[in-house]
């Protein structure tokens, strides 16, 4: 460790009890597709469609946690961790999406939780990272209500099996995504461009998530939303306007629909078409009581109204270009900060922002940054990713979770994007978000730096427990 390592981590003293952690999710590290019964999702049909995903990458062996996952968890032991974020992928428990449990699937998480605690690790289980089972999207996807019951099924079928292995459950990884990127941008699978049908996804993820939390009654459950810090490029109405749209779909429509069991006003009038899938008592079980907040961040946009605006070359995840928001002219602006490989500008500021904002509009609840963490271009030189700037990165954004702790924040712990190198959905093995790099030919893994780093402040922090 050099001086200005140790100088840096001096800085970040954390509770006692705060979750240390990195996250993953099950398609992007798992591979194994054909293996103990699983059956096909709509990643699996999506990376077969030529031009879908970059360089036809696809995740049969993705990097081979299903058989590693030993050596996985001994790394993560290694860095210190105490809490291991990873999702269930409901295909291995439900091959057809409903009926009958798969036992050979759930016998893999039960080793992996076993492996988890064996080692000190609190397992942390997401119920859906998008790897929707294909004969639910041929059934109709997630527009189609009946999902949502389905869900609440497989939840309840983990959850029986599970429940006294993890550590919290929780439910969907961020829904935004699933619906928008999955069912208007298509740049997600189902690849589906149908904005109409991704409002229809987008509630019906929710209901799910209630339905689910109910169908559990876990010992703790949370959900999971990704929030965004969003600023007008200018003080014009126009861009004014332009920021509440985005914050109201991106942020508001989940925020207020999870904690508060209504959907905004202004983002119905936003939306246009009505919202008549809603049935009477859906927003009370989307309210259901929940444990945690999972809050995932990565990124500011600058947004702008002016016709003929022109879009950042970064833009948002998606360029919402934008009928999902409403006739009026949306378009993600370069708001003159450094981007990260994703090209989505850095900026930790946001983050406390997102997480006072939570806290303040919001009745209490704890929270967690259960995402956080940077693509770059990493080279493996004579065994070493020095990846400065994404130590620098989660050294900023740690510092902003201390800020919000400063200033009340009930946060309860912190999840780095990702454990290891992985499938990066569209982008393939493009992008490397890994404290661990991965050599995706070889599947031999290697701490970079900044997993080091993040194992010393994590060291750090325990020595005070
Ligand atoms: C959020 C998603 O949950 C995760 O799957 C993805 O890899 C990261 N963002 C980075 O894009």
């Amino acid at each position: 460790m050099t001086t200005q390592q140790e100088q840096t981590s001096s800085h970040l003293r954390f509770p006692a009890t705060f979750a240390w952690g990195a996250a993953t999710s099950a398609y992007q590290i798992e591979g194994a597709v054909n293996e103990d019964g699983r059956g096909a999702s709509i990643w699996d049909t999506f990376t077969r469609t030529p031009g879908r995903v970059l360089g036809g990458d696809h995740a049969d062996v993705a990097i081979d946690h299903y058989h590693r996952f030993r050596d996985d968890v001994a790394v993560m032991a290694d860095l210190g961790l105490t809490a291991y974020r990873f999702s269930v992928s409901w295909p291995r428990i439900q091959p057809d999406g409903s009926g009958k449990v798969n036992v050979k699937g759930l016998d893999f998480y039960k080793r992996l939780t076993d492996e988890l605690r064996a080692h000190g690790i609190d397992p942390w289980l997401t119920l859906y990272h998008w790897d929707l089972p294909q004969a639910l999207e041929d059934a109709g996807g997630w527009p189609n209500r009946d999902t949502a019951y389905r869900f609440a099924d497989y939840a309840r079928c983990v959850h029986d099996v599970l429940k006294d292995h993890v550590h919290t459950f929780s439910t969907v990884n961020e829904p935004w995504c699933a619906a928008f990127l999955g069912y208007a941008s298509g740049e997600h699978a189902p690849g589906r461009r149908e904005p109409a049908n991704a409002v229809r996804a987008a509630h019906h993820l929710n209901l799910a998530h209630g339905l689910a939390v109910q169908a559990m009654n876990a010992r703790r459950v949370g959900g999971c939303v990704n929030l965004y810090a969003i600023t007008p490029d200018t003080a014009s109405e126009r861009d004014l306007d332009a920021a509440r749209r985005i914050d109201g779909l991106q942020n508001r429509f989940f925020l207020d629909a999870l904690l508060l069991g209504r959907y905004p006003d202004d983002v119905i009038e936003d939306i246009g078409t009505g919202l008549d899938f809603v049935a009477d008592g859906d927003m009370a079980v989307i309210n259901a009581p929940i444990d945690v907040l999972l809050v995932n961040y990565y990124s500011r946009f600058t947004v702008s109204g002016a016709p003929g605006g022109k879009a950042s070359a970064a833009a948002a995840p998606t360029d919402t270009g934008s009928p999902w928001v409403g006739s009026e002219h949306v378009s993600f602006v370069n708001g003159g900060r450094p981007v990260t490989a994703m090209g989505w500008e850095i900026d930790q500021e946001g983050l406390l922002e997102v997480l006072t904002r939570v806290a303040r509009d919001y009745p209490p609840i704890p929270l967690v940054v259960s995402e956080n963490g940077a693509a770059f271009d990493d080279v493996l030189e004579h065994g070493r990713v020095h990846d400065a700037e994404r130590r620098a990165y989660i050294d900023a954004h740690l510092g902003a979770c201390r800020a919000a702790i400063d200033a009340g924040v009930p946060l309860e712990g912190y999840f780095a994007w990702s454990l290891m190198d992985n499938f990066e959905w569209a982008w393939g093995y493009g992008k490397r978000f890994g404290l661990v790099h991965v050599d995706f030919d070889t599947q031999r893994r290697v701490l970079k730096d900044s997993a080091l780093w993040y194992a010393e402040i994590i060291r750090q922090n325990r020595r005070h427990e």
